[in-house]
Parts: structure tokens; sequence; C-alpha cells
């Protein structure tokens, strides 16, 4: 079976700061978007990858593709994005050629993924499991709250789930990709991630360890730590 990847990377990084979108900030003097792209083509079970770009810039990550070195055995597709993450992978999706039918959606903001975690995830789709994503054991317990009734005011706590059967979700998220493709034409709420849509679909999904090192750069503080990161490799 061949195995495309979906990067989406049309978010604005509202969250991270003022600056470019987030996708195209620089980690280590590269863009974040080409440690992604280079971390999918590592894997040698991947063959294409489709980026999707902000919706008014895929020409300027066409000539980024094109200016950085890429591994030559893996293909590449540059697609406009939409307003939302789902809406930029279905775009992506869309643009798929038919002989792939494993897709991997991997965050362009998860730019550290180390290449056997991206293996771990295509091995278990290639097993049979229709929806496989990595995943870690929270280190802060979590609560469920009620929406502050206004700005400012306490949030009063509903629940404490326990945090010994909890997971925090990365990406790579790996699918068969017939089953990812009916997920994003029949869910339509507003959902965080592609597994949660196939889980609505009522289908099994299965987590595989994944890696400290593929945490979300989303904060400020997410850039210092990735670029320590990076300089540790580079030792
Ligand atoms: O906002 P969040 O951190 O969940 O974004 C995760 C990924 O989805 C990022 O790589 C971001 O660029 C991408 N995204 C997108 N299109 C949007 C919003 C987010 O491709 N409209």
């Amino acid at each position: 079976p061949r195995t495309a990847a979906v990067i989406p990377a049309a978010g604005r990084g509202v969250r991270l700061g003022p600056g470019a979108p987030k996708a195209l900030r620089a980690l280590g003097g590269t863009p974040m978007l080409i440690h992604a792209v280079r971390a999918m083509a590592a894997s040698r079970g991947v063959s294409l990858v489709v980026v999707v770009a902000p919706p008014d810039g895929a020409g300027e990550v066409k000539s980024l593709l094109d200016a950085h070195a890429l591994p030559e055995r893996t293909d590449f597709l540059v697609v406009p994005g939409g307003e939302t993450r789902q809406e930029s992978v279905r775009l992506g999706l869309d643009a798929l050629p038919p002989e792939y039918d494993i897709v991997l959606v991997h965050d362009a903001a998860r730019p550290l993924v180390p290449v056997d975690s991206v293996d771990a995830v295509i091995d278990a789709v290639r097993e049979g499991a229709p929806a496989v994503v990595p995943a870690v054991p929270l280190a802060d317990t979590v609560k469920q709250v009620e929406p502050a009734a206004a700005p400012g005011e306490p949030e009063p706590v509903v629940a404490t789930p326990e945090r010994a059967r909890l997971r925090a979700v990365q990406t790579p998220q790996g699918f068969d990709r017939a089953t990812l493709v009916r997920a994003h034409g029949t869910v339509t709420d507003d959902v965080t991630d592609d597994a949660s849509m196939v889980e609505r679909l009522g289908l099994a999904v299965v987590v595989v360890p994944g890696h400290e090192e593929a945490f979300k750069v989303t904060r400020p503080l997410d850039l210092v730590l990735a670029e320590a990161v990076l300089a540790r490799r580079r030792l």
C-alpha cells in the first residue's frame, strides 16, 4: 500500500504572537513547515507529501519547497487551505492521486516528530487499523470546567477524569484513506483532530506510543523548547 502525508499548514498561529503564518516562522533558521515536510519525507514509507498552504500563500510555499533540499524519492504537492483545520485537511485529501491508500495527517506545527514515530503509525495502519493516533501520558491533572459566566469570573469544576487513562494526542495520525474520506464527508461538527471524526463514525481508533519531541509549537515558550531540541540534535 502507498502512503501519502497531508500537512495542514494554513493556520495563522495567533497564539504564537504577531508575525508570519505559524508554519512559515523560522526554527533554527529554517521555516517550521520545512522541518515538518522533512520529518514526513524521512520515512521510507511516505512517497507523497501534500502541503496545505495558507489560502493566499500557495505560491510562496511552492517556492519555499523548491528552495530547500528535500529527498528525491518523495513527490510534493501544494494546495491552498481553508478557514478551519478540518477544511484544510479536506482540501488536502481532495488533491490526493488515486494510488494512495494510506494517509497520514501531520500538523506543520509539530516540526520535530522523529521518523520512528512516523513509521510506527504507518505500520499500525498497514496491519489493519483504520485509524491510528500517537499519544503520550499527561503530566498535568486535567479538569473539566463549566465555562465562566462572565469574563474574569471563576470557572466551576465539573469533573476530574482519571489521569492514568488520559492521553495527549499528537500527529501524524494515520488512516485507511477511504475511512478518512468518509469521515470528512460525514462529520460536520467542529473537531480538533481527524481521529475524532472517525470515532464519530463508530469505528475503532487505536493509540501507539507518541514521542515527547512531537509536541505542538503553539505558544512562544514552545519555540524556545523547539530551538533547544534542534540544538541538542545538532551536537
Ligand atoms: O490551530 P491548531 O494548532 O490546531 O493547528 C494545527 C495545524 O492545523 C497547524 O499546522 C495549522 O497550520 C493547521 N491549520 C490549517 N488551516 C487552518 C487552521 C489550522 O491548516 N485554517
